[in-house]
């Protein structure tokens, strides 16, 4: 696959798709890791000369120029921290005249980012037009954008087709590096470690590790639909009955597959989904009448942590409870703590539990943590991105 160290891009428009989609509050960006992670590639076009046109969505305008879902914030944060202005096309249009004129206006190694590709609402049909009009601001795409590669739309996937050359960026290929040699070519024992809420959101990914995994300990929201397939009281906890023969499937699998798979051995439970509710620890499958399970508990903990300890490739997705209530994140700590403390290669999927691995002062202490939420988990699922695969094309 061609990356960006394949090309010379001195001279050169250069479009580079990345996944600026932050959490805001009041125009405030309160997690910045998918800026930093977007840095290396755009020092280096910045360093080889390139004019590098940067765009994104933000969030689910629906097509509409909302104001609070403006990218012009994250042009702010970005010219901190490349220490270089980044100009904001602010237009509406996405590729409208003020973009023209912003583009038109650069000189090599200048970066300017676009408004948010959502604000047109071709951009998630992957519509001809829309896909043309990026197209036609560059002479070279750059696709960066790891948290989106799950998406098929105009700025991702549209746009290669109407370009000469459309190579990866730096955190794409460290993304599908890291993922794809823990997936597909582990260093072996390799454990990985579910939570989350729903079982229905991680059908796949449980089927397709099976495949792959020496254990796969299950934990979180998703425990109980287990539990309560083998029988057991889960009281009003999460539950997805429909998935009750899907559990015992893959219990099965398991164990044909010769794959080791844990799931809780008790439960830290409220009488209120609350984080001052009335507590108690309890065996699983004896959660009584109104009590809803919160967390895994103690000998849940030392279990799933044991097991990760000789592990040599571990990959977690999910949290282990409501770790965002204090009381009920002592599982997601635990977990965390003990991939920290492990000298395997870890890798944490995106979203809730890279959100965790962070707020708990982590980060540093893993391998790889990915920028993608819905994209790792696609990726685990075996599933080949549309957005890498466009690029591939080229
Ligand atoms: C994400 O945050 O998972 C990506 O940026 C994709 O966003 P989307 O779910 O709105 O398509």
């Amino acid at each position: 696959k061609k990356s960006v160290d394949d090309i010379n891009v001195k001279g050169k428009k250069v479009l580079v798709r990345c996944d600026f989609n932050v959490p805001l509050q009041e125009g405030k960006i309160t997690d910045e890791n998918r800026l930093v992670a977007a840095l290396p590639t755009i020092k280096k076009l910045i360093a080889d000369g390139g004019k590098v046109i940067l765009c994104s969505h933000l969030g689910k305008p629906k097509g509409e120029a909302k104001p609070e879902l403006s990218l012009a914030p994250v042009a702010k944060r970005l010219s901190e921290l490349l220490g270089q202005e980044v100009t904001f096309a602010a237009d509406p249009e996405v590729v409208g005249p003020n973009a023209k004129a912003a583009v038109d206006a650069m000189k090599d190694g200048e970066v300017v980012l676009l408004e948010n590709t959502r604000y047109r609402a071709e951009e998630t049909k992957n519509g001809e037009a829309f896909s043309k009009e990026l197209a036609s601001l560059c002479d070279v795409f750059v696709n960066d954008a790891f948290g989106t590669a799950h998406r098929a739309h105009c700025s991702n996937v549209g746009v290669t087709q109407f370009v000469d050359t459309a190579v990866v960026g730096y955190l794409m290929q460290k993304e599908i590096d890291f993922l794809g040699n823990a997936v597909n070519n582990p260093e072996r024992p390799f454990v990985a470690i579910l939570g989350g809420a729903k079982v229905s959101s991680k059908i796949s990914v449980i089927n397709n590790l099976l495949d792959k995994v020496d254990t796969l300990i299950i934990g979180g929201g998703m425990a109980y639909t287990f539990s309560k397939a083998a029988g057991g009281n889960i009281g009003i906890s999460l539950c997805e009955d429909d998935y009750l023969q899907y559990a015992l499937d893959m219990q099965k699998k398991a164990k044909e597959k010769g794959v080791k798979l844990l799931l809780p051995v008790d439960h830290r439970i409220g009488d209120a989904f609350s984080n001052d509710c009335n507590i108690q620890i309890v065996k699983s499958g004896e959660i009584p009448e109104g009590w809803e399970g919160m967390d895994i508990g103690p000998e849940t903990e030392k279990l799933f942590c044991d097991a990760v300890k000789d592990a040599k490739t571990v990959v977690w997705n999910g949290p282990m409870g409501c770790f965002e209530m204090p009381n009920f994140a002592h599982g997601t700590a635990a977990v965390a703590k003990a991939l920290a403390e492990t000298d395997a290669t870890t890798i944490i999927g995106g979203g809730d539990s890279a959100a965790a691995v962070n707020i708990l002062g982590y980060g540093d202490k893993m391998t790889h943590i990915s920028t993608g939420g819905g994209a790792s988990l696609e990726f685990l699922e075996g599933k080949e991105l549309p957005g890498v695969a466009a690029a591939n094309d080229k």
